[in-house]
């Protein structure tokens, strides 16, 4: 995808997250400030705890890129992260990780802008980039995703991701007593565009701003790491849901893999 197309699709999506933002804060934001207010709160789960463990996170530079409202950065901070920064493209939901920070008392930084034009400042400046559950699927240029992001990471540094399983993409995300419907091919590669809105926590319908999302492969995942210099350091699969999507495949006993972990390494 060229990078016209790519911006094209990036800010008529941004434009939808800022539209949700104050949403997902009426569901979300009381209930982090009260979880923030406790020092050391994390909301991470042991999985993503015990892999940023492993990468030494404690005193490392880490950035989240799309980092929503900060809730995970701030939890990194607490696991004692040193330089802390986070990109998202929409402002609202950063102004919320801003409140997040404040009442917590975590020095974390948070810039505003658009993930495949973050600014060449911060290249070569972390130790650990982090991208987690629900950020993959919103790019158009997955190539040109993992060569901005593998530019953050200093030279022998790490990408973690924690992500949802893309071959999810193929399921109707539904609730936990609806049926399984499959609505995609893995192998989808056009862009995919929905009406309803993201009010993923609450459901809540609103005269929503479309948004496109892109099905990207394993193998597109895999090979887009290795073409920015990456090298693939462990990957994992897991049938737990990670994502607030899928409910019904979660109940169902139908076995497919809901998320999965991949580090990779930048050369020295
Ligand atoms: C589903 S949220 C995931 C965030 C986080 N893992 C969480 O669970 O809160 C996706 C985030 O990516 C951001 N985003 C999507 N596309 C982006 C882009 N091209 N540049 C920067 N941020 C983007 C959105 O603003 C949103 O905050």
């Amino acid at each position: 995808m060229n990078q016209d197309d790519t911006k094209y699709f990036t800010s008529a999506n941004r434009l939808a997250w800022e539209e949700v933002a104050p949403i997902h804060r009426g569901h979300n934001q009381d209930r982090l400030i009260k979880a923030f207010g406790t020092p050391g709160f994390s909301c991470l789960d042991e999985i993503e705890t015990a892999q940023l463990k492993a990468l030494g996170v404690a005193g490392k530079d880490v950035a989240q890129v799309c980092c929503n409202n900060g809730r995970e950065l701030l939890s990194v901070k607490n696991l004692g992260a040193a330089r802390c920064v986070g990109f998202d493209g929409a402002q609202a939901f950063l102004d919320q990780g801003k409140e997040l920070a404040s009442v917590a008392n975590l020095d974390v930084e948070f810039v505003c802008s658009d993930a495949y034009e973050i600014d060449a400042a911060y290249r070569n400046s972390f130790d650990i980039v982090t991208i987690t559950i629900g950020v993959l699927s919103w790019m158009p240029d997955i190539n040109g995703f993992f060569e901005v992001t593998s530019g953050l990471v200093k030279p022998g540094g790490a990408i973690f991701i924690y992500e949802q399983h893309p071959i999810l993409e193929m399921v109707k995300p539904a609730g936990p007593d609806e049926p399984i419907f499959w609505e995609l091919s893995y192998f989808h590669d056009e862009p995919y565009v929905e009406t309803g809105g993201l009010d993923y926590y609450g459901g809540e319908s609103y005269d929503a701003k479309p948004v496109t999302s892109f099905c990207h492969k394993l193998s597109d995942i895999f090979m887009a790491a290795i073409g920015s210099s990456l090298r693939i350091e462990d990957f994992a699969e897991y049938p737990h849901h990670i994502s607030n999507a899928w409910y019904n495949v979660e109940k169902s006993d139908i076995g497919l893999p809901m998320c999965y972990t991949l580090v990779l390494r930048k050369s020295v």
